[in-house]
């Protein structure tokens, strides 16, 4: 089966967050189930500056416009990625990062950006390439949410399309006169498709249209039907339940793994767990701390409301108090990384913080400290706690969407049965966090205990083998249906 992926952004080319890390190693997950992908994303000036020599783009497709501003398809493949690049210097040839100018403000035409992104994918679904059409089209988030709108709205007989939505909260939508801009007929500016309480809504619309919905864990597709965590979609979602449906994200073993990481001191797996105290030194070194023996925690993290970081922020003389330290790698909200700049002030050589984001520096946390702190408010899946597992980095966990579904908590029963894999916590607030951080405390003080649930996660499989099998069954499915 050939399928086009369409995405905003993609590892290693580039990379804001999980997105990027799933739509870059579901190509390879998926050929095992005898799915072959074609991923489309914009030619960034990032994307192209990463191609090597012998990486040639080939120009495989020129539109007559896009928008009015030329465009054109670019092939080449890049660390085993088959990849197809929408090089319209009008929407993607400028400095900044994907989504937001060097200012840190939103690109004021990312409706332009990401329309055209998903009108190419919907033409290449309709053939415009002369050797290839995809027989499914599997579109992420809100920037590729249009491609089934234009699909809809097409000429050609309809390809299927899965949409995967990897956070609700950011939902594409624009003011209403951006309409006339997205070259849709009137009839798409409807409550049945884009139109969304008197706005345009890309997410929305997508989901209207796309043949399948999927989330990205069971909890999540679970929580965006209710108001609470459905953000005004939950209506919607409601009525086209039957077609939601919650695949848990893996994570690529091979880019993530102790053993070989290229960017760790120190390699080691389940059965050397001792050398993990190479890279936690080199950490304490980094981080600029003066070990206490206690337990490093750890925090790999866009530094905002979501991922609660004000608890966090709020818990750090909880931590210091226990005895232990703290390094957070983050970037975000201003008020955010003020506040835990200020911690760090308060507690020199106990709490570390390196503003920004270092993808060799987020493998060295997890393999290093001792505990991955994750105090999400919801969190559609989350990786970091699947890179601590892999790393025997144990995992703190809000109990929320894909945190709850991929974390046994330590309690007793799971303790004795060797399950736990690492510590929950709820209701999501301060207090509930603190709890976990002494339970946690507690058993870094019995190391065979604290090794037990290293290796318990170490050994679990977060691979993408079986959700990337439902994904293929999902396609199957629908294909047939067509
Ligand atoms: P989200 O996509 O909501 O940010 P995820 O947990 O799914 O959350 O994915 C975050 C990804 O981004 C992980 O691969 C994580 O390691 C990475 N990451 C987050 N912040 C940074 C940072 N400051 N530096 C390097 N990597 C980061
Ligand atoms: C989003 C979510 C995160 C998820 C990631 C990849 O950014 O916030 O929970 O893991 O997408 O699906």
């Amino acid at each position: 089966m050939q399928v086009l992926s369409v995405a905003s952004e993609v590892y290693p080319l580039i990379k804001t967050g999980g997105l990027a890390d799933v739509a870059g190693a579901l190509p390879e997950a998926l050929a095992a189930h005898g799915v072959t992908m074609r991923t489309l994303l914009p030619a960034y000036p990032a994307v192209l500056a990463k191609l090597r020599y012998g990486e040639e783009p080939r120009e495989v497709h020129v539109f007559e416009t896009l928008f009015g501003n030329p465009a054109r398809l670019l092939a080449v493949t890049h660390e085993g990625l088959d990849l197809l690049l929408l090089d319209a210097p009008a929407l993607f040839d400028r400095p900044g990062g994907p989504y937001l100018d060097t200012g840190g403000r939103d690109h004021p035409d990312n409706f332009r950006r990401f329309a055209g992104l998903s009108l190419a994918a919907a033409l290449i679904a309709e053939g415009c390439l002369k050797n290839w059409r995809p027989d499914l089209v599997h579109v992420h988030d809100w920037q590729a949410a249009l491609t089934p709108v234009y699909l809809r709205f097409g000429r050609r007989p309809q390809t299927p399309v899965v949409l995967t939505i990897h956070n609700i909260a950011f939902q594409g939508q624009f003011s209403a006169d951006t309409f006339q801009e997205l070259a849709l007929p009137p009839a798409a500016f409807h409550m049945d498709w884009v139109e969304y309480y008197g706005q345009v809504g890309f997410l929305k619309g997508g989901m209207r249209a796309a043949d399948a919905i999927t989330t990205v864990s069971p909890s999540y597709a679970e929580e965006i039907l209710t108001p609470e965590f459905g953000m005004g979609l939950e209506g919607l979602l409601a009525a086209r339940q039957e077609r939601l449906v919650g695949i848990v994200n893996g994570i690529d073993t091979n880019v993530w793994n102790p053993a070989k990481d290229p960017m760790i001191a120190a390699h080691y797996d389940v059965s050397r767990l001792e050398v993990r105290k190479a890279n936690r030194k080199a950490l304490l070194e980094r981080f600029k701390l003066v070990d206490t023996e206690g337990p490093l925690f750890s925090v790999v993290s866009r530094l905002t409301w979501q991922k609660g970081m004000d608890l966090l922020a709020a818990v750090i003389p909880d931590i210091i108090d226990q005895g232990g330290m703290l390094a957070v790698l983050g970037s975000g909200d201003a008020e955010l990384e003020a506040l835990l700049e200020e911690a760090a002030a308060l507690y020199p050589g106990r709490i570390g913080l390196v503003k920004g984001y270092d993808e060799p520096l987020s493998h060295q946390l997890q393999a290093g400290a001792d505990s991955i702190l994750i105090p999400s408010r919801f969190e559609p899946c989350g990786l970091t706690q699947l890179y601590g597992l892999r790393y025997g980095c144990v995992p703190i966990v809000a109990r929320t969407g894909g945190l709850a579904d991929t974390i046994i908590d330590a309690n007793e029963a799971a303790m004795n049965a060797a399950a736990a894999t690492g510590f929950q916590f709820s209701p999501i607030g301060e207090d509930p966090l603190r709890q976990a951080l002494r339970r946690a405390v507690k058993l870094f003080k019995e190391p065979h205990l604290w090794a037990r649930l290293q290796a318990q996660g170490m050994k679990t499989d977060v691979s993408w083998n079986a959700s990337a099998g439902r994904y293929a069954a999902l396609y199957s499915t629908l294909c047939a249906k067509g």
